[in-house]
């Protein structure tokens, strides 16, 4: 069966076996045929963070369990249980209209909720991390499901254990989320403040909020369905404050934001479009023209363009600032 519509970048794949599931008794029993015990296997939520160079000679699994529900935990929190299966931006529009606050900045974000935790989502100032409860996640191995809390997921900028210790170990079925009942925004990215300036905003809530991160996301992100990609291709890099000193002399405009660590992050887009990437195309893929972060599909592109122009991408940068990117998409 083809993944072309299994995947935003819209890479045209095959895969050996193709199942779904829609709720965990499914999953476990899709677990115990034998072609998943002896095949690679790989399991899709929207296909939003992946770029498939080849077909895939396994069995692929694709998560559609759905539903989300909400109890009140306290005088302070609801808690909100969505099934993995969601579609992200699914999840936020039911809490706005529950009139819940605390994923505005996180709207339409591609992928689904149980895709979310393992690369800890993040936009405009505010990551899955500070709303994150727990989660519920089956074990590949025994079909045992396990509950693992935000300490537990060992949660870091677009990390998680889930892609690092327990890499390809369980499949996460229900994410809980934890939300206050008197919100506290996040307007601290200038953007959303100028946007809601712009939309003539009186009182700020997690409606107006969410439209103004949805106006940013759609002037600069390209529409997945509409041009195909996986929003950031790299993470944006850290470098120590020395190194960023020492790159502020040759460039004194460039952009940074401070870290936890005491490490300098510094925009990937900024350093793509300085490297003379930005809005360049080869024929079927390129760099998209409004932001330098996302390699775009326009459409018949292989899987192995986009892999070889992001390492010409990143010998390049290596080249003009002697900084590493990373990829934030999975390679497969
Ligand atoms: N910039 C450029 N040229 C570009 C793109 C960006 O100079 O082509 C500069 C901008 O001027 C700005 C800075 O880079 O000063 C930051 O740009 P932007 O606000 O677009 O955010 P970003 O750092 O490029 C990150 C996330 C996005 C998230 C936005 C908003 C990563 C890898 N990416 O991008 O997440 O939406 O911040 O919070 O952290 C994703 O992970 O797929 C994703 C889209």
């Amino acid at each position: 069966i083809s993944l072309r519509a299994y995947n935003t970048f819209g890479m045209d794949v095959k895969a050996r076996f193709f199942a779904t599931f829609s709720n965990v008794g499914e999953l476990q029993d899709l677990l115990r045929l034998p072609e998943l015990q002896n095949l690679p296997h790989l399991i899709l939520g929207g296909g939003s963070n992946i770029l498939f160079t080849q077909d895939f000679e396994g069995v692929v699994l694709k998560n559609n369990i759905l539903g989300i529900e909400t109890t009140e935990l306290d005088a302070d929190y609801y808690l909100v249980k969505a099934s993995s299966g969601v579609a992200w931006h699914d999840l936020v529009v039911y809490t706005l209209e529950q009139e819940l606050g605390g994923l505005e900045n996180l709207s339409l974000i591609p992928g689904t909720v149980g895709a979310a935790p393992l690369q800890n989502i993040g936009a405009y100032g505010v990551e899955l991390k500070d709303v994150f409860e727990s989660l519920e996640a089956v074990h590949l191995a025994s079909g045992e499901l396990q509950t693992f809390n935000a300490e537990q997921c060992k949660f870091g900028y677009r990390e998680s254990i889930f892609k690092h210790e327990l890499k390809g170990q369980y499949i996460v079925v229900s994410v809980t989320l934890r939300l206050r009942k008197k919100p506290v925004f996040n307007t601290s990215y200038g953007a959303i403040t100028q946007t809601l300036v712009s939309m003539q905003v009186v009182e700020i809530n997690a409606r107006a909020i969410s439209e103004a991160v949805c106006q940013i996301r759609r002037s600069k992100l390209p529409d997945p369905t509409q041009i195909g990609n996986a929003g950031s291709f790299f993470k944006n890099p850290e470098i120590s404050i020395t190194q960023f000193q020492a790159l502020q002399q040759d460039y004194p405009t460039i952009p940074s934001y401070p870290t936890a660590t005491g490490q300098v992050k510094v925009p990937a887009g900024w350093l793509i479009e300085q490297a003379g990437w930005k809005g360049r195309r080869f024929e079927a893929y390129g760099v998209h023209k409004d932001q330098a972060l996302v390699l775009v599909n326009y459409g018949g592109a292989q899987g192995n363009q986009v892999k070889d122009l992001a390492h010409q991408i990143i010998a390049s940068v290596q080249e003009k600032f002697g900084i590493q990117l990373q990829p934030e998409v999975n390679i497969i």
